[in-house]
């Protein structure tokens, strides 16, 4: 009997938990991330994130799709798929540094906690 109303509970709690916390991460990690995502990522995506070639941007409308769905689907295609050339091939830490500085130039706000790896579940890229 419990159980089953804990479930209820649950199925309830879904709407607010899709529409999730913020993601974390620091200014200074941001500010971290430039160099990295310049020496590793600019070569085909731009100085400015614009996209050269076929590689697309990483920001504008295009990373609009990125926004209001969970931090780890950006995390998961970067570590899986990126930089192309190499992928997977970079640190957590430095991963983490470069999706900072992704975030922080498409204008999501700092916070003081820090990116450390994949982002929780429930922490989504806003609107
Ligand atoms: C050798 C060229 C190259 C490098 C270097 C590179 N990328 Fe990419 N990236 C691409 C191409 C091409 C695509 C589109 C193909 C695809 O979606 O798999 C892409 C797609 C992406 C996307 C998906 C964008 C979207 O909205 O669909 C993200 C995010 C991304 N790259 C992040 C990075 C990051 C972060 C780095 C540096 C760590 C990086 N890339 C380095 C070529 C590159």
């Amino acid at each position: 009997m419990f159980a089953a109303a804990a479930a209820v509970g649950v199925g309830v709690s879904i709407p607010a938990f899709a529409q999730g916390v913020p993601v974390q991460f620091t200014a200074g990690q941001a500010a971290g991330g430039q160099d990295p995502y310049l020496r590793r990522c600019s070569s085909c995506h731009g100085d400015t994130l614009q996209g050269l070639l076929e590689a697309p941007p990483l920001t504008g409308r295009q990373f609009d799709g990125w926004r209001g769905k969970p931090a780890k689907n950006f995390w998961d295609f970067m570590i899986e798929f990126m930089p192309q050339d190499e992928p997977g091939k970079l640190s957590p830490q430095t991963y983490s540094d470069i999706m900072a500085f992704i975030l922080a130039f498409n204008k999501v706000p700092a916070s003081d906690k820090p990116l450390d790896g994949p982002p929780p579940p429930d922490q989504i890229i806003p609107k």
